[in-house]
């Protein structure tokens, strides 16, 4: 309720308003079936869509997604844009708003509709967020990383200058559809990508998780996710979204979810051509391990426990450019990021955490030369050399081009 006060000569009115978040993550089969309507949920009638789908899927799922339209008498425009992260950038955002204002979006009732992975569902959510103020959107993931993060949590961002995710909002969506078909046609190292995060969870929130992981994880890898591993993908969500739900804004800058993301941005940065986000992640958290161990925090079982089934599952522990200068550099501009502590999760056994406010630098050190002897035991390393990184399949940041054309037309 509005309230003024008399402050000497002024007046102070007083605005105290909350806005309730409110927004479900729906798991659902066959999604484009034709018998299933959860991906029209938010419209009236047969109101209009406006769908962008990222143009991999597209390919593979053009006439499926034109019959199922067709088949409910949705009138839909269907916009198939490269979402890689170069094109993670404002061309998109004002491209897709042109697209927007070209449909006549109705403000409400017709909820945009984004099919594809993070990028893609990040920057879709970005324009809605900001499009005639914000207009609903419904995000569909289609990669791992989608399923069990970027796609069901509030944040929407592009990139900006050399800033990843530098400009966006948080947003909630109208809700996210959650379907594994999708992960049928994506590349393994993008499943090993989304795994890196869930293991990430697990080692630091979720012993039972781990356990899934340990016993039943190569098999759902292998199998893509599509008939195993459901109950990996549902600890994941839950345990992700247990997480986000009480600190929706990051107000509490304590947050078990950033174990993994101490050292990673760094690394991400330093190797920007070769790694994938994931990747980093799962390479920080098979440092963070190490130096746990050797603060007497978890024992050397425990230790070999996370190390071996990250190895067994094929997740990356080492990256030849990571030095204790460069890890301190980012142990700094984290501590910046956290408001001036450390704040790292660190693990006390498996599933369970404390924050580490005192990392040195002699830490890093002596924990880096027993990190790469552990990591050695277990294998070759898929980052052996930048040479090496850079013959790799599925080159991630494609140089962008000198047309920023991101989207054309069905
Ligand atoms: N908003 C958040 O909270 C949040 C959280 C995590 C990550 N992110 C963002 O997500 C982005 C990374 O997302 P990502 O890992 O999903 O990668 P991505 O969106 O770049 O997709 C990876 C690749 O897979 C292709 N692809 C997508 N779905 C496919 C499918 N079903 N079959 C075959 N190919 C498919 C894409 O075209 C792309 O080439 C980053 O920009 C990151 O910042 C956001
Ligand atoms: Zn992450």
């Amino acid at each position: 309720m509005l309230t003024s006060r008399a402050n000497g000569n002024n007046r102070t009115w007083e605005v105290r308003a909350t806005r309730a978040v409110n927004y479900d993550v729906r798991e659902t089969s066959d999604v484009l079936s034709p018998h299933n309507p959860t991906l029209l949920i938010g419209g009236r009638g047969t109101s209009r869509r406006f769908v962008v789908v990222d143009e991999v899927v597209y390919a593979s799922r053009e006439e499926q997604l034109r019959a199922y339209f067709e088949h409910h008498g949705v009138e839909a425009r269907i916009l198939p844009v490269t979402a890689t992260e170069p094109n993670k950038s404002f061309e998109l955002f004002f491209s897709l708003a042109r697209e927007l204002d070209a449909f006549r979006l109705n403000r409400r009732t017709e909820p945009i509709i984004a099919i594809g992975g993070g990028v893609l569902t990040d920057v879709v959510s970005y324009v809605a967020s900001c499009y005639r103020r914000g207009v609903p959107c419904i995000r569909v993931p289609t990669t791992l990383m989608g399923l069990i993060d970027a796609a069901i949590g509030i944040k929407t961002a592009v990139n900006f200058d050399h800033g990843k995710n530098r400009i966006g909002s948080f947003e909630p969506p109208f809700a996210a559809i959650l379907d594994r078909g999708f992960l049928a046609t994506l590349p393994m190292r993008h499943i090993l990508n989304g795994v890196g995060e869930i293991m990430k969870l697990a080692l630091i929130r979720d012993a039972q998780l781990f356990e899934l992981l340990e016993k039943e994880g190569k098999a759902a890898i292998d199998d893509r996710f599509q008939t195993q591993g459901r109950e990996i993908l549902r600890g994941a969500i839950g345990g992700m979204l247990e997480e986000l739900e009480p600190n929706l804004w990051e107000e509490n800058l304590e947050r078990a979810t950033d174990f993994g993301h101490t050292f990673s941005p760094v690394l991400e940065m330093k190797d920007v051509d070769g790694l994938l986000h994931g990747e980093a992640v799962a390479i920080d958290c098979a440092f963070s391990v190490v130096l746990s161990q050797q603060r007497g925090m978890i024992t050397k079982a425990t230790s070999d426990r996370a190390l071996d089934t990250m190895a067994r599952l094929g997740l990356p522990l080492y990256h030849p450019m990571a030095t204790p200068d460069l890890f301190l550099e980012g142990l700094e501009e984290r501590t910046a990021h956290r408001d001036g502590y450390q704040r790292a999760p660190m693990m006390v056994d498996i599933g369970k955490y404390q924050f580490l406010n005192d990392i040195t630098y002699e830490e890093l050190v002596s924990s880096m030369r027993v990190w790469e002897e552990e990591a050695k035991k277990r294998g070759p390393t898929p980052f052996t050399s930048r040479a090496e990184t850079s013959r790799r399949c599925c080159p991630r940041r494609p140089r962008p081009t000198a047309t920023a054309a991101t989207s054309r037309a069905a």
